[in-house]
């Protein structure tokens, strides 16, 4: 039997399939192990969002070749992102010694692949884009005892933001019927998951038939068993009416909403394809608070698109003060090999410069959101308590919020999985205490 060490970069759709792949390979009779040294076969599923992702992988297949020593037999293939986008290049970089690289849709040809780079010794790939791969019929071989559970309901981006490289490493979307996530949420329910999280690169947009993202949430929250559904990734563009109704009466969808802002000037907005302006932003982020007055937002941004003056860097604060966002996640733009922007706009904006913007924008939405968590305190909430052993401080119980908040709760008669009611005492810029009721 071959010892497979798998290792995950990126985001949680790669996660995600890292499960699937477990689940493929072992109906083939491969072990998965925990330590490197065991395997035979060392498998990186990768990341190519920014070069930093990219650059990460480089290293980590050399550090491999180094560690095993040149003489070892240990295979290595390419799972992921870096493999649609690089395939050219890891095979004809010689000191790599990459012997298998599969993209996001191939998966189900692993087996494959690695008996023929094992047995017949070729190079073997298998890139290919599907237009009609989900994986339905695989059920991901998850880690046991979690309290949330992720799912993927769509795959691949049509957005083709300028600067993005995931419409060119996963292609086109496609959705899995609603009935079929519905069946793997009832099975998730019964082997004791509390949360589901629905993933996809632009998961509002979801669409089988008839059915949109709306319908299949609701159908999704009538699954017993389940106490709280998440999703993400979203793009602003997909937040009808309806659906926003339906997050405000529906007291299993969690009332947090991931709202992408990329940049606050419109000439960048523009520059960037995202399909909106500022205005139109604030204007929604204004609907969703008055249709879901307690809801949390959070955000991501890019400083330092070509071209971005200082000027339109502050438009990006302004927008940020206005919309109040609980958390935002930011990036210097990274310039990434096929995109739009790589063909039409010179990566010019400074190391620097790019530096800057980002601590500036660090240090504004740090005051925002150590400001909403002060605004917590005195409230009663209900906790979902993460799985205990997952716990860095073993004296502390981690748990969140329905906005997503992490608040810390001293040991007590409850376990992961747990929905606790509890009183906010304190706040940080980072979390919240908290004391049962
Ligand atoms: N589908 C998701 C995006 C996933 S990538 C969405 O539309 O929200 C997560 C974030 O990485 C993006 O929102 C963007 O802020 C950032 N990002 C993507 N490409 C980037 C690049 N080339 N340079 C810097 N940041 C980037
Ligand atoms: Fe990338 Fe834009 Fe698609 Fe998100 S919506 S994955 S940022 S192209
Ligand atoms: Fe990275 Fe691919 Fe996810 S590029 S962020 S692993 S979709």
């Amino acid at each position: 039997m071959k010892k497979i060490f798998l290792e995950t970069y990126g985001c949680q759709m790669n996660e995600y399939d890292s499960e699937l792949v477990r689940s493929i390979l072992k109906k083939e009779n491969y072990e998965f192990v925990t330590d490197e040294f065991k395997a035979d076969i060392v498998m990186l599923n990768t990341c190519a969002i920014r070069e930093h992702a990219h650059r990460k992988v480089y290293g980590r297949v050399h550090n491999i070749r180094h560690a095993r020593g040149k003489d070892s037999p240990v295979m290595i293939g390419i799972l992921g992102c870096m493999a649609t986008n690089l395939r050219q290049e890891l095979f004809e970089d010689k000191s790599l010694k990459i012997d298998f690289i599969a993209g996001p849709d191939s998966y189900k040809r692993l087996p494959h692949l690695i008996h023929e780079a094992s047995d017949e010794g070729q190079k073997s790939y298998d890139v290919t884009l599907s237009e009609f791969e989900t994986y339905s019929d695989v059920y991901p071989s998850r880690t046991e005892g979690g309290v949330n559970a992720w799912i993927a309901v769509m795959r691949g981006c049509n957005n083709f933001c300028t600067f993005c490289v995931v419409p060119y490493t996963r292609g086109r979307e496609r959705s899995r019927s609603p009935e079929n996530v519905v069946d793997e949420v009832r099975r998730l329910a019964a082997e004791g998951f509390k949360q589901v999280t629905l993933l996809g690169q632009n998961v509002n947009s979801y669409h089988y038939d008839n059915y949109d993202f709306a319908y299949l949430m609701d159908e999704v929250s009538k699954v017993e068993g389940i106490e709280r559904i998440r999703f993400t990734s979203p793009h602003p563009k997909d937040y009808p009416d309806h659906f926003l109704d339906l997050m405000a009466a529906n007291p299993k969808i969690c009332k947090h909403i991931h709202l992408p802002l990329q940049a606050g000037n419109n000439r960048i907005l523009d520059m960037m394809n995202r399909g909106y302006t500022h205005e139109e932003f604030l204007s929604l982020v204004d609907k969703i608070r008055t249709k879901i007055p307690d809801v949390a937002l959070s955000t991501d941004i890019i400083v330092g698109f070509p071209t971005e003056t200082n000027d339109e860097f502050e438009d990006t604060i302004r927008v940020v003060t206005k919309a109040q966002f609980d958390i935002a996640f930011t990036f210097k733009y990274s310039e990434r090999q096929g995109t739009v922007a790589s063909k039409k706009y010179p990566d010019e904006i400074s190391e620097a410069i790019k530096t800057e913007r980002i601590m500036h924008l660090h240090a504004t939405q740090k005051e925002i959101t150590y400001q909403k968590n002060l605004a917590h305190i005195g409230k009663t909430l209900t906790v979902l308590l993460e799985p205990y052993p997952e716990a860095k401080n073993k004296d502390q119980m981690p748990g969140r919020t329905d906005g997503n908040a992490l608040v810390i709760l001293p040991l007590g008669p409850y376990k992961g999985g747990d929905m606790v009611k509890v009183r906010i005492i304190a706040a940080t810029p980072h979390a919240l205490k908290g004391l049962p009721v």
